[in-house]
């Protein structure tokens, strides 16, 4: 059976993007692979957070995984600080990527650029990543778009391992949606909806409240053609919620044209801002009944067990090929 991983930070409240471009991948991959999901609580401290936050968001995101529909009899799902060799490896494949190819990845460039002073890790941010794919040799990554060259040097990193010091990792591939990879901000829908996004009016967080999803969605940027069509070039306020929607509903974005083809904007959002309720409102609700039970220690207890086997073996041949150790 072939096998996919995926992680999500526990950083700030998650996004319908999060959702629609790797949880909801998982949910439906969960079916045919075998999966791997875990929080990324170690590539959240790249930048400050307040230890107690983090901690419970670390918790509840794992609610999230369960209340969004991901199973832990089909997942392993766990907690990557509970596992050491992510961090040993990491240090590893940090010994055989270049400076240059790091300084190359525009999410660096990006969150670099608003911190005066950033952390080391933010730079090496990318090589944790390859470490949590490659410790599991894992054959597809689902990720958003925003990851892909993540998942790209991650590719680079293991074959250049492979060829210095002979076969040892597998070589994954990202898994990205057709429809949905990349959920933009409601607001300013040139740019990605994101968490860490300043302006919550433009972001739909996974536990807004009715009113909330439906002011933001009803208020989404849109322009003057007043016609519902699919063009991100000119139209890309309205093709966004066309995304959402396709994505929501799994069609294709020219049937979402052709139902909604004698709309107009406002009766469109109002189809959409429905249907974004309808799907999160009962994930709230089972999130709510999951957050205070101890399902979250088993599951997360058993994921230590699991992965921690896997990627110890997968680190003494690492150190055995590279000479660490006696
Ligand atoms: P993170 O926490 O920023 O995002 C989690 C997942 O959500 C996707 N995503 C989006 N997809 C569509 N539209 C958007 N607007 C949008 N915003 C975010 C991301 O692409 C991602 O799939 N470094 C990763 C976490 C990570 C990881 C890994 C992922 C750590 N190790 C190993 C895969 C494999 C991150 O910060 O994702």
């Amino acid at each position: 059976m072939k096998k996919i991983l995926t992680g999500l930070q526990p950083t700030g409240e998650l996004t319908l993007g999060n959702y629609i471009g790797a949880i909801k991948q998982m949910k439906e991959y969960q079916e045919k692979y075998e999966s791997y999901l875990f929080v990324a609580d170690m590539h959240s401290i790249t930048i400050n957070q307040d230890s107690k936050i983090l901690r419970e968001k670390s918790k509840s995101l794992i609610a999230l995984y369960l209340a969004c529909g991901i199973d832990p009899q089909k997942n392993i799902i766990f907690l990557q600080s509970d596992n050491i060799y992510h961090a040993n490896i990491s240090w590893v494949l940090e010994c055989n990527t270049y400076f240059g190819e790091l300084s190359r990845m525009t999410q660096f460039k990006d969150k670099s650029s608003k911190h005066q002073n950033f952390t080391a890790g933010l730079f090496t941010y990318p090589i944790l990543m390859a470490g949590d794919i490659l410790l599991y040799d894992v054959d597809y990554v689902p990720v958003g778009k925003d990851q892909k060259q993540h998942v790209e040097l991650t590719r680079d990193i293991a074959q250049r391992f492979n060829k210095k010091y002979g076969e040892t990792f597998k070589i994954p591939e990202p898994l990205i949606n057709k429809v949905g990879a990349n959920i933009m901000d409601l607001v300013d829908p040139t740019k990605k909806m994101s968490k860490s996004s300043e302006n919550k009016k433009g972001i739909i967080q996974l536990l807004d409240d009715e009113k909330m999803i439906r002011k933001k969605i009803m208020g989404a940027t849109t322009d003057s053609f007043g016609k519902i069509h699919y063009d991100t070039q000119n139209q890309p306020g309205i093709s966004n919620l066309m995304t959402i929607y396709a994505s929501l509903k799994n069609c294709p974005i020219e049937m979402v044209e052709e139902q909604f083809k004698d709309s107009n904007y406002g009766s469109f959002k109002k189809e959409v801002a429905d249907l974004v309720i309808d799907i999160l409102l009962p994930i709230q609700t089972k999130y709510r009944e999951l957050l205070n039970s101890n399902q979250i220690d088993d599951i997360l207890d058993h994921g230590k067990d699991v992965t921690t086997k896997i990627a110890c073996k997968k680190y003494e041949l690492v150190k055995q090929k590279v000479g660490l150790g006696r």
